[in-house]
């Protein structure tokens, strides 16, 4: 079966780097964007050049953040995040990259610095224009204060997640990390992503074309599985659960 042959090439390999995406994190609770019932089948993604100019889309957009408080403070590392983190206790996983924002990972128990955030971290914020960083709860009691979002102490910028939103650049370090991870490793498998959003998208191709095997494990069909030496189109928990090691 799909989960004996994954079971085969994780003995087999020295240097695996998982990929994951928000389907990793649906058994935790918290929504994926493009499942029924996704994030964006509900809300239209507000773009970073909006969210700039305009204080409505930044009070929609903390808004909307806020709706999820509950979400995320309730979720727990589910099976597939455990899987990962005994890989990595391993010596067998060096980091993983996620494109996910609810830092799992790192509650999991990868250390800070291998979890490599492509598209940054929602459980704090940061002034678009200094990057100062602040906590939600700063930003939650200066947006009840002045019913608006707030902006920077220091430099007056708006004051955003620490996310990348759609036309917001990506982190050079985060993506060196991410190429030079997916040229040496020798197993990638790309975990619970759609696998369309790019520059993302495009480090299974990179570790495939560096001479990687590729494993994609998604309930749904993706963009990239002709390229996959192993897909496995299954639950993502039951099918690491196996992993979930000490
Ligand atoms: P998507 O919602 O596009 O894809 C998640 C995939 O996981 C879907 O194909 C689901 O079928 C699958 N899935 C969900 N739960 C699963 C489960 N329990 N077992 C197996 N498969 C499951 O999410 P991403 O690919 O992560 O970026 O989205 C990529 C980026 O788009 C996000 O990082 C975010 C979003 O816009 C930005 O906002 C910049
Ligand atoms: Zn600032």
């Amino acid at each position: 079966s799909g989960v004996e042959r994954l079971g085969d090439m994780i003995a087999e390999a020295k240097a695996i780097v998982p990929f994951t995406g928000a389907g990793i994190s649906t058994e935790c609770g918290i929504p994926d964007f493009r499942s029924p019932g996704g994030l964006w089948t509900r809300n239209r993604p507000i773009p970073f050049d909006e969210f700039v100019a305009s204080q409505d889309a930044r009070d929609e957009s903390w808004r909307r953040r806020f709706a999820m408080d509950e979400t995320f403070a309730a979720a727990k590392p589910g099976r597939g995040h455990r899987a990962l983190a005994s890989l990595y206790r391993a010596g067998k996983v060096p980091a993983v990259i996620t494109q996910n924002i609810d830092n799992l990972h790192q509650a999991s128990g990868f250390a800070a610095g291998h979890v490599i955030e492509l598209h940054g971290n929602t459980t704090y914020a940061r002034c678009i224009g200094c990057g100062q960083t602040y906590q939600l709860d700063w930003v939650k009691r200066r947006f009840d204060q002045d019913g608006a979002a707030p902006d920077c102490t220091a430099c007056d910028e708006p004051v955003k997640t620490a996310t990348i939103s759609f036309g917001q650049a990506m982190p050079d370090g985060e993506m060196q990390r991410a190429t030079e991870l997916s040229q040496r490793c020798d197993l990638f498998i790309a975990i619970g992503s759609s696998l369309v959003v790019w520059p993302a998208a495009g480090f299974p191709m990179m570790a495939k074309n560096a001479g990687a095997r590729l494993v994609i494990i998604n309930r749904e069909p993706t963009e990239q599985d002709d390229i996959a030496d192993l897909v496995i189109r299954h639950d993502i928990g039951e099918t690491l659960g196996p992993f979930v090691g000490n």
